[in-house]
C-alpha cells in the first residue's frame, strides 16, 4: 500500500518495514540523522523506524503500516545524551537491557547524537543472535563514520567469533569478544564505544554474564533499558560504584517472534557470504579450533580393529589425542549405551568425542589469518579424512585462511539457517 503523508514540524510518525520512505519535500530527523528532499529510507521486514519532522515535511511510503506518535524517541532518551556529554572521554558505555525494549534503536540514537558533536564513535555489537554489525554468532566492532538508522549499515571493523546465536552457550567468548573489540575501538582513538549487548539478562547465569561483562569493561556509564526493574539484578552490583548508572524507559516496542529473529539472521549470514565459491585447503598447514578433530593423530589400525567391534560398524574415522578420542560415524548408526561402556574401558581417562559424518555437513565456521585477525565466515562443505582436506564455502581468499573456528549453527550458501548442532565437536 503507497501513501503520501504531510506532517508538520515536530510531529512524528512510525512506520514498519517492510516499508520504503520517500522525502517528497521538507526534512525529517530519524534516531539522530537527518533526511531531505529524495533522500530514501528502507525499512526491512521485522524492523520498525520513528521519525520526526524538522520542518513540513511531504513523504510518500510505501509500507502496510504507518502510525501515528506523540514522541519519535522516549524524552528520557535525550537525557542520556546529554549525562553522556558530561562523562570523561574516552568513554566505554554498555547498553544493557531485555529483548526487545530498544537497546539497538537507543544505540542508534546515542551514536548519532554523538556523531553529531564531533566525536568518533565506536559501536560493539554484542547481540551474537540479532547481529547487525557482523555476522550473526559473533561480537564485532565498526566506527560510526556517517548516521545511520539502521546499525547494519556500520562497516565492520573487526569481529570476534563465539559460534552460537545464543550467549548462554559459550559466556566465556562473549566475555572476550566484548573486551577485544572494545580495545580495538579505544586503539582506534575512539572518544565513545557504545557495546550493544545482547537481551540476555533475566536468570541467575545471564546476570552472572552481564555482572562479570561490567566488571571486565569498567565502563564510565551504564545504560540501562527497561519494561519494569528487570535489569535492577544486574545494577545493584554497582550501585555503590563511581560509575554513572542511567536508567530509560524501553520502547512501547514491536516484539518480534522466533521466526523473524530467524528472518533478520538469514538477511545477515547472506550479506556475510555474498561472493562465497567452494575452496579446498589441506590442513596440514592450517589449525582447526573449537573442534577435537585433528588435534591427535589417527588410531593405529589395530586399536580401530577394536572400535569397529564394539561399535559393529567402521568408523569414517577415529583419532586419539593425549586427552581425547575422537570417532567419526557413519550418519545412520547408532550407538548402544553398552558400546559407549566398552569404548571408555579400552581408552580410560580419554574425553570421548562420538559424532556422525553429517555432524559437520553446512557448520558454520570462522576463518582467522594472520595473528588470529578474523577474515570472514563460511560454510563447512566437505572433510577428507584421508588426505586431510577440508572444503569450505566462503568468500575469504584461501590464501590467507591460517585457522579455521567451529561454530554450533548449520547454514546453507543462501544464508538459510538450518539451526544449531547438539553435539559437542
Ligand atoms: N519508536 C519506536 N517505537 C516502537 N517501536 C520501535 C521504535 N523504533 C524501533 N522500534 C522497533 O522496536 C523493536 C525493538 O527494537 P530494537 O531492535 O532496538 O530492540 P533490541 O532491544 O535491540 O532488541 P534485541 O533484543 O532483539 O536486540 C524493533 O522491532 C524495532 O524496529
Ligand atoms: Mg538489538
Amino acid at each position: 500500500m503507497e501513501c503520501v503523508e504531510t506532517i508538520n514540524e515536530g510531529e512524528c510518525l512510525l512506520v514498519k518495514g517492510p516499508a520504503n520512505i520517500e522525502v517528497k519535500n521538507g526534512r525529517v530527523m530519524v534516531l539522530g540523522g537527518t533526511f531531505g528532499s529524495e533522500e530514501r529510507i528502507v525499512i526491512p521486514r521485522g524492523k520498525a523506524v520513528s521519525l520526526r519532522a524538522c520542518t513540513s515535511t511531504t513523504l510518500k511510503i510505501a509500507s502496510g503500516y504507518v502510525e501515528r506518535i506523540k514522541e519519535d524517541v522516549p524524552p528520557q532518551w535525550r537525557v542520556a545524551v546529554e549525562e553522556l556529554d558530561k562523562v570523561e572521554k574516552p568513554a566505554v558505555v554498555p547498553i544493557i537491557g531485555g529483548i526487545d525494549t530498544g537497546k539497538t534503536t537507543f544505540t542508534t540514537f546515542l551514536g548519532n547524537m554523538v556523531l553529531e558533536r564531533g566525536l568518533k564513535v565506536a559501536i560493539v555489537d554484542a547481540d551474537v543472535g540479532q547481529s547487525d554489525i557482523g555476522p550473526p554468532c559473533s561480537v564485532a566492532m565498526g566506527v560510526l563514520n556517517h548516521p545511520v538508522i539502521d546499525m547494519s549499515k556500520v562497516e565492520l571493523g573487526d569481529a570476534y567469533f563465539v559460534g552460537s546465536t545464543t550467549p548462554s552457550a559459550y559466556p566465556h567468548r562473549m566475555i572476550a569478544g566484548v573486551k577485544i573489540m572494545v580495545e580495538k575501538a579505544l586503539m582506534l582513538r575512539s572518544d565513545v564505544v557504545l557495546v550493544d549487548t545482547p537481551g540476555w539478562i533475566s536468570g541467575f547465569r545471564a546476570r552472572d554474564l552481564n555482572i562479570t561483562l561490567l566488571h571486565i569493561l569498567q565502563p564510565s556509564m551504564i545504560i540501562a533499558l527497561q519494561e519494569k526493574d528487570e535489569a535492577e539484578g544486574i545494577l545493584r552490583v554497582f550501585s555503590s560504584s563511581n560509575i554513572r548508572i542511567i536508567r530509560l524507559p524501553a520502547l512501547a516496542s514491536c516484539k518480534r517472534d522466533r521466526e523473524i529473529r530467524k528472518f533478520l539472521r538469514e538477511i545477515a549470514y547472506r550479506r556475510h557470504l555474498r561472493g562465497g565459491v567452494n575452496v579446498t585447503l589441506n590442513l596440514e598447514s592450517i589449525s582447526l579450533a573449537y573442534t577435537t578433530l585433528f588435534n591427535g593423530n589417527r588410531l593405529s589400525a589395530d586399536d580401530e580393529k577394536k572400535v569397529s567391534a564394539i561399535l559393529g560398524v567402521n568408523p569414517v574415522y577415529a583419532e586419539s589425542s593425549f586427552d581425547t578420542l575422537t570417532l567419526i560415524l557413519p550418519s545412520e548408526k547408532d550407538v548402544s549405551q553398552e558400546a559407549v561402556e566398552a569404548l571408555k574401558q579400552l581408552f580410560k581417562g580419554k574425553e570421548m568425542h562420538l559424532l556422525r559424518e553429517k555432524t559437520f555437513e553446512n557448520l558454520l565456521v570462522a576463518l582467522l589469518g594472520e595473528r588470529n585477525r578474523y577474515l570472514g565466515i563460511g560454510i563447512l562443505k566437505k572433510i577428507d579424512y584421508t588426505t586431510k582436506e577440508i572444503t569450505l564455502y566462503t568468500p575469504v581468499p584461501p590464501n590467507k585462511i591460517l585457522t579455521i573456528l567451529f561454530g554450533s549453527v548449520k547454514v546453507m550458501e543462501d544464508g538459510v539457517e538450518i539451526g544449531p548442532v547438539r553435539s559437542k565437536h
